[in-house]
């Protein structure tokens, strides 16, 4: 009898919550964020862009407010920063937000073929431990399963301040043929693109000194 081949999908590294989640915060999760959740089978005639492990949400709330007429797909695991961007939507009073609270990868396989405008990764956890490089998000089955839902011609924003994960991302994206590294420079590497605003994560590497990454790349086929 033949085989069949078992595909693992990566795992999704719930972070530890240092401290536990506040009442306001599980209050947020347990009712308030019922009405931003993602559904599968949407329909919209609106562009989507999607904001993969969106942290506290500074970006995709900045998102939301600059692009009232586009949907934005905000998808994290990590409740506290999810609870606190339930929050900030409802005081900006955001209409064209949702949240996706789990792995990344069930998403992907939820999305529709060639729907997506643009995707946003600003700074995937690095995992610095060469024992650990596994657990990045960005690697060859994760570009197949972006290259499905990514429109021709969508753009990927990704930033980083870890060289090592840096050299990964551009080889992983050469080594695919559908995709382009479109900055004209290689200088334009070290300048956030205008539509993204400084992140908690990236605050944090700026105190640190780190040097920051900037990549865009287009879906060319
Ligand atoms: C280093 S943090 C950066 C957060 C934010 N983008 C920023 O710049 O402040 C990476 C985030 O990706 C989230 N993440 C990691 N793996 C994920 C997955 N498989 N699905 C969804 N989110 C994920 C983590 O929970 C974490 O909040």
């Amino acid at each position: 009898m033949k085989k069949s081949k078992k595909i693992l999908l990566p795992l999704s590294y719930k972070k530890k919550t240092r401290r536990p989640l506040s009442e306001k915060q599980k209050r947020l999760l347990r009712f308030n964020l019922q009405k931003f959740l993602f559904k599968k089978n949407f329909s919209t005639k609106k562009k989507i862009f999607l904001e993969i492990g969106f942290g506290y949400g500074e970006n995709l709330i900045n998102l939301g407010k600059k692009n009232i007429d586009e949907l934005i797909i905000g998808c994290e695991v990590y409740e506290p920063g999810i609870a606190n961007l339930v929050k900030k939507i409802e005081i900006n009073n955001l209409k064209n937000i949702c949240i996706y609270p789990k792995n990344t990868f069930s998403l992907l396989e939820k999305l529709k073929k060639n729907s997506i405008e643009k995707i946003f990764m600003l700074y995937p956890d690095p995992w610095p431990k060469k024992k650990h490089f596994k657990r990045r998000l960005i690697s060859k089955f994760f570009l197949e399963k972006i290259d499905k839902i990514l429109k021709k011609n969508g753009l990927i924003f990704i930033s980083t301040d870890s060289e090592n994960y840096l050299n990964t991302i551009l080889i992983e994206f050469f080594l695919n043929r559908n995709f382009l590294w479109i900055d004209k420079k290689i200088t334009n590497c070290y300048e956030r693109p205008e539509k993204l605003i400084e992140s908690k994560y990236e605050k944090k590497a700026t105190m640190k000194g780190n040097k920051k990454y900037f990549l865009k790349f287009k879906k060319i086929c």
